[in-house]
């Protein structure tokens, strides 16, 4: 059984315009559908089974904690806390840090004492059955991440490999918008957000477990999703891409979530898995 943390959408809203999505739509956000669109992919998540644990007090002049994906890496009961490329987000760190040591996480806050910008699982996603932990950067998280990254995992998770990924389109500026392990190996991406070189690396370690997303479907935030077993909860999918997932087993359960593409987000980022172990 999955645990998932999610923040409650009490102050949701687009006040600034930190990436290409946000671009035009400050004030935009109609609170009422956006509490909607929450709630229905809480119940979604619920009806699978997942045990959700919520952050509630979302404070006005943090918007964008609703992305509780960017609040840390979590592995065996260890939090790397993330620090903000930007100062609008970056007293987020204290509030997920502190909610998740009420929980009992180990937190470790290298990154913010240490001034290097890293942005949690938003940045940072596991693929389980090859035990290969993928790390993007070129837009929120610094290359030079990759360094104490390393350290943590030895310590945490000693047999996690890491891998390194670029990103190079800035529509697709965090890595969980264009990259998406399932629960059953395969891991769907949108290759066009990625250089050649971590292209190549891909192909390497995943080969045949790779899917393909189209464009139509990767502005959709088709990526941006969250795997629980078979099902595949998202934003929108295309029928292209809905006969594809049930090619090799897996339910797309939709869920709209246009107010918060109007940040940037969707339904990955409303959510951070606390239960990965490895
Ligand atoms: N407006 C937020 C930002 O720009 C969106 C974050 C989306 N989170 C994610 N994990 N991709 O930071």
């Amino acid at each position: 059984m999955k645990t998932i943390l999610m923040c409650e959408p009490k102050a949701f809203a687009v006040n600034y315009e930190i990436n290409p999505w946000m671009n035009f739509n400050i004030g935009k956000v109609n609170y009422f559908v956006a509490y909607k669109q929450w709630e229905n992919l809480y119940k979604i998540l619920q009806n699978l089974n997942v045990n959700l644990v919520v952050m509630r007090n979302q404070p006005k002049d943090l918007p964008d904690l609703v992305f509780t994906a960017n609040a840390a890496l979590v592995i065996n009961g260890n939090a790397l806390i993330s620090h903000f490329a930007y100062k609008e987000r970056q007293s987020e760190s204290i509030l997920y840090n502190d909610f998740l040591r009420t929980l009992q996480f180990k937190t470790d806050t290298y990154f913010i004492d240490n001034d290097i910008y890293f942005e949690g699982a938003g940045d940072a996603l596991l693929e389980k059955h090859k035990n290969i932990l993928v790390l993007g950067y070129g837009f929120r998280t610094e290359k030079k991440a990759y360094n104490y990254v390393k350290n943590f995992l030895e310590k945490v998770s000693p047999k996690t490999e890491l891998i390194h990924a670029e990103l190079i389109n800035p529509d697709f500026y965090h890595l969980d918008t264009c990259f998406c392990p399932l629960d059953n190996g395969y891991i769907i991406y949108y290759p066009e957000a990625f250089s050649k070189k971590t292209l190549n690396e891909f192909n390497k370690k995943f080969e045949n477990k790779l899917i393909p997303l189209s464009k139509e479907d990767a502005m959709l935030f088709g990526c941006n999703a969250v795997s629980v077993d078979n099902n595949l909860v998202l934003n929108k999918a295309s029928k292209e891409l809905k006969t594809k997932l049930q090619n090799i087993g897996v339910k797309v359960l939709e869920s709209s979530l246009d107010q918060y593409i109007l940040s940037g987000g969707s339904a990955k980022c409303l959510t951070l898995e606390l239960s990965l172990l490895v």
